[in-house]
């Protein structure tokens, strides 16, 4: 078992292990001392984990309820946190109580949003059941729903009073929701941490052992990232590396043929070698990035046309004005971000693009 400590303004702790959810109760109970205790979780995990996990708070003295929402993506909006809110109600949490995420990015993000905002912020629990959520979207406090004008854009910062990542919860995981995981933990390596990077270049399998210590690695650099820049001023931004264009194909597909992952896989791809190709990031290194997510089986093109999505670039958060941030890297374990002007960007993604600096 692994204990990291975030130092944000709120400091909580990530505990990394396996057969953690039987100690879900004990947990809790050492950074909350409320009365009841809300499971939020979705329709595919509630018949695998929820029992496990109520069963250890209500040992623990917590009186528990739950709410379970339609599995996906399509459940991340505010219609749900809505029904969220009624269920907190109908369930009687005040204050002092705990609301608790039991499942992927969309329940931690969705939960996450609900705690941020029930009673102006009651405290929440994260127990990420996949990868993705292990490595990333449980660490740092991003909540947030979805609406039809794009991705993530309602949203708050509100940090976890505690993270509990039990590794054994991802072997239920399909493969493909698995592999959408390990392209941010790929993203990870490639703008934090070459050595991960090399690491990752000799594995094939990932044995229970080195499974943990990647999910740690990668949890200990996003860490470091969220305690420097909490809200995203500056080197926080490095983590949407593959994000500008993912979140565009995510939109383009409306959110149902591209998992997050695969979005960001491909982003990572196009926008490394237009980079490359532009003398913005160091030769070999598109080929590098590339040879990793292939290896892992993730995809690194894709068939719609690069103008058609790149026109939902458009209510990108990370749109300042006329121009856009995109993160490049400038080798494999070091990133930068670049400010694009918006009508460029075709341009620069396109084979034969000019480099930015040199347009005018
Ligand atoms: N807040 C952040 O900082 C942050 C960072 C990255 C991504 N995100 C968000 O995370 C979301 C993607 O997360 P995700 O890929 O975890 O999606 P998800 O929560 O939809 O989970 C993917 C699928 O796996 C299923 N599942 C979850 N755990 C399982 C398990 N242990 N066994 C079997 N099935 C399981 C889910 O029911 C779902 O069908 C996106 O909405 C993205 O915007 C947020
Ligand atoms: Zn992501």
């Amino acid at each position: 078992m692994t204990k990291i400590t975030v130092n944000t303004k709120r400091p909580y702790s990530i505990i990394v292990g396996d057969d953690l959810l039987k100690r879900a109760g004990i947990f809790c109970k050492e950074i909350n001392k409320g009365y009841r205790a809300l499971v939020i979780t979705d329709s595919n995990v509630a018949p695998l984990y929820a029992n496990t996990v109520i069963c250890a708070l209500e040992q623990s003295g917590y009186k528990t309820g739950i709410f379970v929402f339609d599995a996906g993506e399509q459940s991340k909006r505010i219609e749900t946190v809505i029904k969220i809110y009624e269920s907190l109600s109908r369930n009687g949490l005040t204050r002092g109580d705990l609301l608790i995420a039991l499942g992927g990015g969309v329940t931690g993000d969705i939960a996450g949003f609900a705690a941020a905002t029930w009673l102006r912020g009651i405290d929440f629990v994260q127990i990420p059941t996949t990868l993705l959520a292990q490595v990333d979207s449980s660490v740092g406090g991003k909540t947030g729903v979805d609406i039809p004008q794009g991705k993530n854009l309602i949203g708050a910062f509100w940090q976890p009073s505690l993270v509990i990542t039990d590794t054994d919860t991802l072997s239920s995981l399909p493969d493909d929701v698995f592999k959408s995981g390990l392209a941010e933990v790929i993203k990870t390596a490639a703008i934090k941490d070459k050595k991960l990077f090399s690491i990752l270049e000799n594995t094939n399998e990932f044995d229970v052992l080195q499974r943990e210590h990647i999910i740690a690695h990668c949890i200990d650099i996003k860490r470091g990232v969220v305690e420097r820049d909490e809200h995203e001023k500056g080197e926080r931004k490095l983590l949407n590396f593959g994000h500008t264009l993912g979140h565009a194909l995510e939109k383009y597909y409306d959110y149902s043929v591209l998992s997050h992952g695969y979005a960001v896989s491909i982003g990572m791809s196009v926008i490394t070698e237009a980079a490359e190709r532009c003398g913005l990031t160091e030769n070999q290194t598109a080929d590098r990035l590339i040879s990793l997510l292939k290896k892992f089986g993730l995809p690194t093109w894709d068939s719609a046309p690069l103008k058609d999505y790149l026109q939902y670039t458009a209510v990108d958060k990370k749109r300042k004005g006329e121009n856009i941030d995109v993160v490049l890297l400038k080798k494999i374990g070091e990133a930068y971000v670049k400010s694009v002007p918006i009508n460029q960007l075709e341009t620069f993604l396109t084979p034969k693009g000019v480099a930015i600096d040199e347009q005018h």
